[in-house]
């Protein structure tokens, strides 16, 4: 009796499911549609999928989606940027074989693009969207493709990434990506920027799984990497239990954290995290927007805005936060009452330090700040004052520990009101610390001044202030008041009779040599000086001593004895980028090329704006720039350009840059402007990246000239043939590397950006345009 009452069930169930099945689409063949209205999707053999137009904004998008669970999570978004459909779309399978988004007037566009007609489309129980020819061989399929998610079978391969989306609605492109690189490294990056260590926020230290491998998940949603030859090397995730009636994806989500998701069929397809990373939510790089700040609380991400600025939106913290004071342009630099500093404390943000003062106190850092109209934030952290400019990014809030950075924010007077110091207090705190200070040197005209503070109280505030800064240069900066001055017979000794040679630059040759305390110094003898008098000599030798950016050579002292002019410079290891570039056998991987780029970008761009007087290096090329023993660029000689010719006039024929460097102005009589470091920059950069010199003549005669190559390569649309598959991480950003320094190397010195910008362009905080590619040929 029982038995037969399930035998009729059964056939009920088979029924009902066969009268579902009738009316469900499991095959898109030529001639058919999708719309949004009715029910009409494509659902895989056992519907666990469906694809189809989903619900987006006021309209529908394209995608794959869960069938089987009620939230009906979407896993893979057709052209997923374009805006919302209309109710009139379809999805169609035209006679021709492609499968197209038909739009209201008649408009086709491409869901996949396939080179040779397709017969049919299937979604497969794996959540493939696959597309058959005639021979039923896939000639197309979604997992080529993905999205944000990865689904069991889906292999994600060197060189691939998934981005997040805008949120859980909006599936167009969010701000995160998780990337499988090259080198066997999982890391996640804010979108927009380059590969570099400097803007990864998670990475999972996998380069001894070799090159070329791929993550992939599988059924019980155990995460894990294959190596090249196909073999599991690697588990990401420690792996789940297997367990019937799941189902699992791994999403890289709207706020950047990477997550592997089970789906529970069996009961009511409840869903729940198994693994995530990375495990703090506030590490996502860039999460609260520029200027902005995350802080934790209660396992939650916050953004937060540091003193002076507000929110850009209020109700969409994530973009960031404005000042909510106007600055006044350097230009007018009269008045720095106007600002004041406030304090934020156990926050950390990108580097991005145009100069760093040494043994400085707190009081004297924020004074510094103050006084230099370019810094508008300071980091101070144990005696270093480290000066920067906005916008501050990938702010997030630390654990409270001693010696962490206390970041100093210049703000307007009348913008402190809801900060953590009163800005009247911040001023006679100020106040009080410069009577303190320069009390102690001099105490009895201090309280002589204090006496009359009440009418003098202005003119000695400014007296005191500048008092102080002459102090604080004159500890933090010892080198810099104080270059030291050497005889000949010194240098001579210390170079042991100028003997070890290093190397030979347009303004001289340059001697290997220690001094007595065991300092190693390079010493360079300068050939051709034009200014004469040891007065200006010395001034110039000052304003070069004053220059101090993490990648510039240091100028640490000088010799003006008889005729001989020599400079002390400090010694760098890993000598000339030329010698690192093309004598060392292995060829730097990608990431040290971007960095390298970056570090010379960085002291160019404090040479053109940040320092006190615009200085032009006219001579960057690859023998000028040195490399520290951490393979950091810094550039050296800057400065020498004016020595040798103090008058600009062009006329000398002594220095006119390095061959293959220079810019077309030096050969037309124009005007020498900032612009010519952009040009010899923008070589360097291609040099760099294709890790060739600037004109070779062991390689086939199209190739010679590099730009003119990078010129053929980028009008063709193939500047993957620039640098060797394997060398180079990925196509965009090679093509971005290119553009960058074809914009550099343009014909007129106006069409060529400014460094400013070109380091904005390299650092991804601004997009790079198409290069206009205007030049005649030379
Ligand atoms: C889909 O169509 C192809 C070719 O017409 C056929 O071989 C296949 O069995 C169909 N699949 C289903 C589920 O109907
Ligand atoms: C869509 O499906 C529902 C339930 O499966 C059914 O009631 C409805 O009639 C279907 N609509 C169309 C247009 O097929
Ligand atoms: C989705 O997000 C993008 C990017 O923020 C936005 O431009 C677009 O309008 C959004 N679409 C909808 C329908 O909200
Ligand atoms: C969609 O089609 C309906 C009926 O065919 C029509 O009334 C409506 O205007 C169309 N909508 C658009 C946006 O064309
Ligand atoms: C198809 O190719 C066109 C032109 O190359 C491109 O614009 C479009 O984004 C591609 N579409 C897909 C879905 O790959
Ligand atoms: C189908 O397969 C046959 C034999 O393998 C081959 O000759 C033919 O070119 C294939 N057709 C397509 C469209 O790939
Ligand atoms: C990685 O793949 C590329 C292209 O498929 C190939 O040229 C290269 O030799 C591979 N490298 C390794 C180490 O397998
Ligand atoms: C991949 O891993 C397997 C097993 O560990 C190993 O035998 C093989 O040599 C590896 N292949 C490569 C290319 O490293
Ligand atoms: C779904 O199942 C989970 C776990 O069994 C349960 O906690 C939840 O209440 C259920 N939800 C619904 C809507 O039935
Ligand atoms: C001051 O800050 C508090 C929270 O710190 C905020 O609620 C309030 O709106 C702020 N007031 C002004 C005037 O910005």
């Amino acid at each position: 009796m029982q038995q037969a009452s399930m035998v009729l069930l059964f056939l009920l169930l088979l029924a009902i499911s066969m009268a579902n099945a009738q009316q469900r689409n499991f095959n898109l063949s030529r001639g058919s549609t999708l719309s949004p209205m009715g029910n009409s999707s494509l659902f895989s053999q056992s519907s666990t999928f469906a694809f189809g137009f989903f619900s987006f904004g006021d309209g529908f998008a394209i995608g794959i989606w869960y069938e089987g669970t009620p939230q009906k999570t979407v896993v893979w978004t057709a052209n997923r940027n374009d805006p919302p459909v209309s109710r009139n779309a379809t999805i169609g399978m035209t006679n021709d074989g492609r499968l197209i988004l038909q739009e209201v007037g008649g408009q086709e566009k491409p869901i996949a693009n396939t080179t040779e007609p397709a017969i049919f489309v299937s979604i497969l129980d794996s959540g493939n969207l696959v597309l058959y020819n005639s021979n039923s061989t896939i000639i197309w399929q979604s997992f080529d493709y993905p999205t944000d998610t990865l689904l069991p079978g889906l292999l994600l391969r060197a060189g691939d990434q998934l981005f997040s989306s805008i949120s859980e609605t909006n599936h167009s492109m969010g701000s995160f990506r998780i990337k499988m690189q090259i080198d066997g490294n999982i890391v996640m990056y804010p979108v927009g920027s380059l590969d570099a260590p400097d803007f990864a926020y998670w990475e999972s230290d996998t380069n001894f799984v070799g090159k070329n491998a791929t993550l992939t998940l599988d059924g019980n949603g155990r995460l894990y990497m294959l190596n090249s030859s196909g073999a599991e090397v690697k588990n990401i995730n420690n792996g789940a239990v297997p367990s019937g009636g799941k189902i699992y994806r791994a999403t890289i989500d709207a706020d950047g954290i990477f997550r592997v998701y089970s789906h529970n069929l069996i009961e009511n397809g409840s869903q729940s995290i198994v693994w995530s990373a990375p495990e703090d939510r506030c590490t996502p790089k860039g999460i609260c927007g520029i200027n902005g700040y995350c802080d934790l609380i209660s396992q939650q991400p916050v953004c937060a805005c540091p003193p002076g600025f507000v929110f850009i939106n209020q109700d969409q913290r994530n973009l960031g936060c404005n000042r909510n004071f106007i600055v006044e342009s350097c230009a007018f630099k009269n008045d720095r009452i106007e600002y004041t500093i406030q304090e934020l404390q156990n926050t950390i943000w990108l580097e991005s330090t145009y100069a760093i003062l040494s043994s400085m106190t707190i009081e004297e850092c924020n004074l510094a700040c103050l006084e230099d109209c370019n810094c508008e934030v300071a980091q101070f952290q144990g005696q270093e004052c480290k000066k920067q400019k906005l916008p501050l990014t990938f702010g997030r809030r630390t654990q409270q520990e001693a010696g962490n950075p206390t970041t100093l924010v210049k703000v307007g007077m009348d913008s402190g009101r809801n900060g953590t110091m009163d800005p009247k207090e911040a001023r006679k705190k100020v106040l009080r610390m410069d009577i303190l200070v320069s009390g102690v040197a001099c105490l009895s005209f201090a309280l002589i001044v204090l006496a009359f503070a009440t009418f003098l109280i202005f003119r000695y505030r400014r007296w005191a202030y500048k008092k102080i800064l002459y102090k604080a240069n004159d500890q933090g900066l010892i080198d810099d008041v104080s270059l030291r001055a050497f005889t000949y017979n010194e240098l001579n000794v210390a170079t042991n009779g100028f003997v070890e040679k290093l190397g030979r630059g347009s303004f001289g040759t340059v001697f290997k040599g220690t001094l007595s305390e065991q300092r190693i110094i390079a010493v360079k003898r300068l050939e051709k000086v034009v200014a004469e008098g040891e007065l200006e000599f010395r001034n110039e030798m000052r304003s070069i001593g004053r220059t101090h950016h993490r990648n510039l050579v240091r100028l640490l002292g000088y010799c003006h004895d008889g005729s001989n002019r020599l400079l002390v410079y400090e010694y760098m290891s890993n000598g000339t980028l030329c010698d690192y570039l093309f004598k060392s056998q292995l060829n730097p991987n990608w990431e040290e090329r971007i960095n390298i780029v970056l570090h010379i970008a960085r002291g160019i761009v404090y040479l053109h704006e940040e320092c006190e007087t615009q200085i032009i290096h006219c001579d960057i090329n690859p023998n000028n720039i040195l490399m520290d023993e951490y393979g950091h660029a810094k550039i050296a000689d800057f400065g020498l350009a004016k020595l040798l010719m103090p008058d600009h006039s062009r006329t000398l024929t002594g220095i006119r840059g390095t061959r293959g460097y220079v810019a077309p102005e030096w050969h037309k009589n124009l005007p020498i402007t900032a612009k010519v470091d952009v040009y010899s920059f923008g070589i360097v950069l291609l040099v760099i990246i294709c890790c060739r010199r600037s004109i070779d003549v062991n390689v086939p005669e199209s190739e010679v000239v590099l730009i003119d190559w990078v010129y053929d390569c980028f009008t063709a649309n193939d500047v993957c043939k620039l640098v060797p598959k394997e060398e180079v991480a990925d196509k965009q950003s090679l093509e971005r590397m290119v553009k960058i320094g074809l914009w550099c190397i343009e014909e007129e010195p106006v069409v060529r950006p400014s460094m400013k910008k070109v380091l904005q362009m390299l650092e991804g905080n601004v997009d790079v345009p198409i290069p206009p590619c205007t030049r005649s040929s030379l």
